[in-house]
């Protein structure tokens, strides 16, 4: 009855757990939940008035497929002015969410059977959207002690003459690291080199504790030619629920894109866009004031998880991530298949706590954790997982 399409893909497991959280919590169970990617903002108060006046004045018909003039207008101006990469209003689509970008993208330069490079450590829904339009995840693993970035001779091993596409999560989901300059000029000429598409995901980037950042597309005409970007509002703006995100590449591939979603959606809620528009004009200093409390969060985790020695983590420059090495505790915790699974069942059933298994980003060897919730959350949900670890 099902498809192929349908039978292969594995569900999420972020998603999974979120659920079995809500199931808990409806038993009057309290749950500290670290595992969900989403900030604990509101939306910034002029991002949700703008998309009011726009119900108000009846900004509720049908737009251009490829979204609102002004909202194009405005990303094309942040793009030039944050990212240092000149882009026309018709190299840019707006869609329902960055994961919905990823797809128009993948949908648009992917034939069946061709390959598309996933760094390991991996964000959940690239493999599987990957597979949805027919292509072929190659993971490409990297070293712990470089943070999990690849490198041109990690990624040199798993090139064949399928490979079409490499994908960049920069700042990384899970991981929260963040290549430099130098580390993604390496990698883009090599790419530039061998014809390979860079799907730069960059939706973590506001969200950079450490200063400069740098887009791939910025890099060199060449690489602006050869990468799709990828970005939204769901976490630098607090509006994961809006379901706003955009892709900026070169006029080719944005018109592919256009059709494909014109065919599948038309155009993101138009609401939801006049809301982004305010964003990116209004609320600058709502989402640098996000910014700074994200970092003061980091710092308390990290210094929480640097009293538990049995556990490493990744230092995380960016996103609002900890992912932490659990390998020590391969003999202490009775798992049959998965490390990372027995790990997180075992916690939410003890200490009430939720954290994703690493296995569901490829490395079994590892959790994550999120620290977009309040201080008091953090503090209590890492003592806990320390109490956790020395009951083992
Ligand atoms: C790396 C990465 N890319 C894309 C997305 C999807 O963002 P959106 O909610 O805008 O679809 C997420 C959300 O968790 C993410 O972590």
């Amino acid at each position: 009855m099902l498809s192929q399409r349908a039978l292969n893909i594995t569900p999420s497991v972020t998603i999974g757990i979120n659920s079995k959280v809500a199931k808990l919590r409806e038993q009057n169970i309290e749950i500290i939940n670290l595992s969900v990617g989403e900030p604990d903002f509101p939306t910034p108060e002029k991002a949700k008035l703008a998309a009011i006046e726009a119900i108000v004045h009846n900004k509720t018909r049908y737009d251009m497929v490829s979204g609102l003039k002004q909202l194009k207008n405005s990303i094309v101006e942040k793009l030039e002015k944050e990212n240092k990469v000149s882009y026309t209003s018709d190299q840019i689509v707006v869609s329902s969410g960055a994961k919905h970008a990823i797809t128009n993208a993948l949908m648009a330069v992917i034939n069946p059977g061709e390959e598309v490079l996933i760094p390991i450590p991996y964000w959940v829904s690239y493999p599987e959207t990957v597979k949805l339009v027919g292509g072929i995840p190659v993971f490409v693993d990297a070293d712990k002690s470089n943070s999990f970035k690849v490198t041109v001779s990690d990624i040199e091993k798993h090139i064949s003459d399928k490979t079409r596409v490499i994908i960049i999560s920069n700042p990384s989901n899970p991981t929260g690291a963040i290549y430099s300059k130098k580390e993604l000029e390496e990698i883009v000429n090599y790419c530039i080199e061998k014809n390979i598409i860079i799907l730069a995901d960059e939706i973590y980037e506001k969200i950079n504790y450490e200063g400069e950042f740098t887009s791939i597309a910025s890099l060199s005409d060449k690489a602006k030619e050869m990468t799709i970007t990828i970005n939204g509002f769901s976490k630098s703006a607090s509006m994961t629920g809006w379901r706003v995100g955009y892709t900026a590449s070169s006029s080719a591939i944005a018109k592919a894109i256009i059709s494909i979603q014109g065919h599948l959606v038309s155009h993101p809620s138009t609401i939801s866009q006049w809301a982004a528009f305010a964003a990116l004009d209004k609320c600058e200093s709502d989402m640098d004031n996000m910014v700074e409390v994200f970092k003061q969060r980091r710092d308390l985790a990290a210094s929480l998880f640097d009293k538990i020695s049995e556990i490493s983590y990744v230092y995380p420059q960016g996103a609002f991530y900890i992912y932490a090495d659990i390998s020590s505790l391969r003999d202490k915790l009775p798992h049959n298949e998965s490390l990372s699974m027995a790990f997180c069942e075992s916690l939410l059933e003890k200490e009430r706590v939720a954290v994703v298994p690493g296995i569901a980003f490829g490395t079994d060897d590892f959790i994550r954790m999120c620290y977009a919730c309040s201080n008091e959350e953090i503090t209590e949900g890492i003592n806990r997982i320390g109490n956790f670890i020395k009951s083992l």
